[in-house]
């Protein structure tokens, strides 16, 4: 099917039969042979110079294909972000209360706050700090001594939540252990219940990447343990009146690698939590660090990464006999803190905007993006100015739904590409849209259009936004040649689309992330 059912011509192509119209009433007879060759010589030419174009600039045809149902219905909250739980060690030093910081998150809401990491299987509440020595992790370096919050503290961080409208997480301790080798929830229950008489309203994890606890704190706890505990946290739970909180675990990490499995210890806790969880949890990180390289964040090689993890957890679950919907619940491009002056700058856009595109093409629920604020990989820098991967889930948030189509696959390997429905609130003009975003990872300007989606009205556009930046590890983002920056009331800035018409050859930048809004598009899945 031809897309774009009411614009098949392009404006050019009547332009000139206008004209020679205009001189066929000289000498009709003559003049009608001669239309008949110029409009052979024309579709001839018109033909060939199409194909040289083709060739010579590459035009690349998408197709999509109109009366599709939707692929996957993610939550409102997909794009979600954490708040490592390390933070917690220094509360004053966590601008929670600042009202610049608040707005920040508040921008990017709905979405889920996960306060959780390595840092939560060391935290006890407590009214009296416990001052315990400092014990350091021999290979990484990390702070893995007990330390403790207090009621003000665990207040503070949920009031920061509610104002910024985002719904909290919060990670519970799973290393206070009995002798027998269970959890001890008495710790937790003071939390709980502490939440509870204050009327917070949140959702529970319990434990942080227990596949590793080997390696971060040399102990062990096996998944068919983690899952009993899982079920008593659950009831707990209940009988505190969070009965309709989420409880999402195990949380594991190192999946589709050889040596930790994540996945499988996902599916024995699976076999065994008794569907105690909601959502299936896990972290996926492509790089460390301390190693990556710029050439890394455009290397086709690492983002093909993701798939392959995606679909070793996907079948643990199957082979567990459970059918969860997943969640990636801490993940970001470089473990370890991020990867300094890369993972928050310009460049780390591109595995970030990809993960969004790919997870959400698998029905991946949430994605929580490693951090907010802290390390090398925050959103947001510590002088409280927003990274560029901040701007790309700004923009995300603001032209990509949660209902995702299906894209017909690309053969190119440096254009990955996805298709939503965009969000209501960015309709004009209440006429339904869809975006087709993703990434460019050619140093070279590519040439698209796209078919299969007919349209309501002769006046239907594609608003087209490029992100680029002058360099890959730039701090600055521009949307379509402007630098992004919030107003000095901390609103978002306008948006200025490139305006094209259905039918035109669709431009993207070299290394740029592309947001493409086809208003009137006529998807029914996205308006009925
Ligand atoms: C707080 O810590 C003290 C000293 O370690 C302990 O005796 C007390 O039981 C703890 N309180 C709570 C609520 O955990
Ligand atoms: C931290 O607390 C846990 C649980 O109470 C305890 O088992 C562990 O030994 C403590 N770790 C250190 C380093 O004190
Ligand atoms: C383990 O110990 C705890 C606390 O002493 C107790 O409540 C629990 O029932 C025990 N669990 C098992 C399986 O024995
Ligand atoms: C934990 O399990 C690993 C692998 O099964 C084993 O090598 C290690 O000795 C165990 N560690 C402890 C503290 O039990
Ligand atoms: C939670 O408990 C309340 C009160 O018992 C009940 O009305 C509600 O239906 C429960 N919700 C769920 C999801 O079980
Ligand atoms: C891309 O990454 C793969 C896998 O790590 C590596 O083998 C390859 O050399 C990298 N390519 C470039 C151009 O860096």
């Amino acid at each position: 099917m031809s897309y774009f059912i009411t614009n098949e011509q392009g404006k050019n192509e009547y332009g000139k039969i206008g004209k020679l119209r205009i001189q066929s009433t000289i000498h009709p007879a003559f003049s009608l042979i001669l239309l008949g060759f110029c409009m052979i010589f024309l579709i001839l030419s018109a033909w060939n110079f199409n194909n040289t174009i083709n060739q010579a600039v590459n035009t690349h045809v998408l197709h999509l294909y109109s009366r599709q149902p939707l692929l996957h219905t993610v939550s409102d909250k997909f794009l979600s972000f954490g708040l490592d739980t390390s933070l917690l060690r220094d509360m004053k030093s966590l601008p929670i209360k600042d009202s610049k910081f608040i707005n920040l998150a508040r921008l990017l809401g709905p979405a889920y706050v996960r306060v959780g990491g390595t840092s939560a299987d060391c935290l006890h509440f407590n009214q009296t700090k416990i001052v315990s020595e400092k014990v350091i992790n021999p290979v990484d370096g990390q702070d893995i001594s007990n330390f403790t919050i207090n009621e003000i503290d665990f207040e503070n961080l949920y009031n920061f939540a509610t104002k910024s409208k985002l719904r909290m997480i919060f990670d519970l301790n799973v290393l206070i252990r009995n002798v027998n080798d269970s959890w001890n929830d008495v710790n937790a229950k003071n939390i709980i219940s502490f939440a509870k008489n204050k009327g917070m309203t949140l959702d529970w994890q319990l434990g942080n990447e227990p596949n590793s606890f080997h390696h971060v704190f040399n102990r062990n706890v096996s998944a068919t343990q983690l899952a009993h505990d899982y079920c008593h946290l659950r009831e707990l739970l209940n009988e505190i009146g969070y009965n309709e909180s989420l409880l999402v675990g195990p949380e594991v990490n190192h999946v589709e690698d050889t040596v930790h499995m994540g996945e499988q210890y996902a599916k024995t806790f699976l076999e065994n939590d008794k569907n105690s969880v909601n959502y299936v949890t896990w972290h996926q990180y492509y790089l460390n660090g301390r190693e990556a390289q710029l050439t890394d964040f455009i290397n086709i090689s690492i983002f093909n990464y993701l798939p392959k993890q995606i679909k070793s957890m996907q079948k643990a679950i199957i082979s567990s006999g459970e059918l969860i919907p997943m969640w990636l619940s801490e993940t970001s491009t470089a473990y370890g803190g991020g990867a300094p002056k890369l993972s928050d700058r310009f460049v780390a856009g591109f595995l970030w905007l990809d993960k969004l595109g790919y997870s959400a093409s698998t029905g991946v629920n949430v994605v929580t993006r490693q951090s907010l604020f802290g390390g090398n990989y925050a959103m947001i820098g510590s002088d409280l100015i927003p990274n560029p991967d901040w701007w790309v889930s700004i923009v995300y948030k603001k032209f990509v739904s949660e209902k995702v189509l299906k894209l017909s696959p690309i053969s190119l390997e440096y254009l990955r590409l996805y298709a939503h429905c965009t969000p209501k609130k960015a309709w004009t003009g209440r006429v339904p849209a869809i975006t087709i975003y993703g990434i460019n990872l050619a140093n070279f300007p590519v040439h698209v259009t796209i078919q299969g989606i007919p349209v309501f009205h002769k006046n239907a556009k594609v608003y087209l936004y490029a992100l680029t930046s002058d360099k890959l590890q730039s701090r600055t983002i521009k949307i379509n040649g402007e630098l992004l920056k919030l107003e000095s009331n901390g609103n978002l800035p306008p948006f200025r689309p490139i305006v094209l018409e259905p039918t035109e050859q669709i431009s993207l930048p070299p290394y740029s992330m592309i947001f493409i809004i086809i208003h009137n598009a006529k998807v029914p899945a996205c308006y009925t």
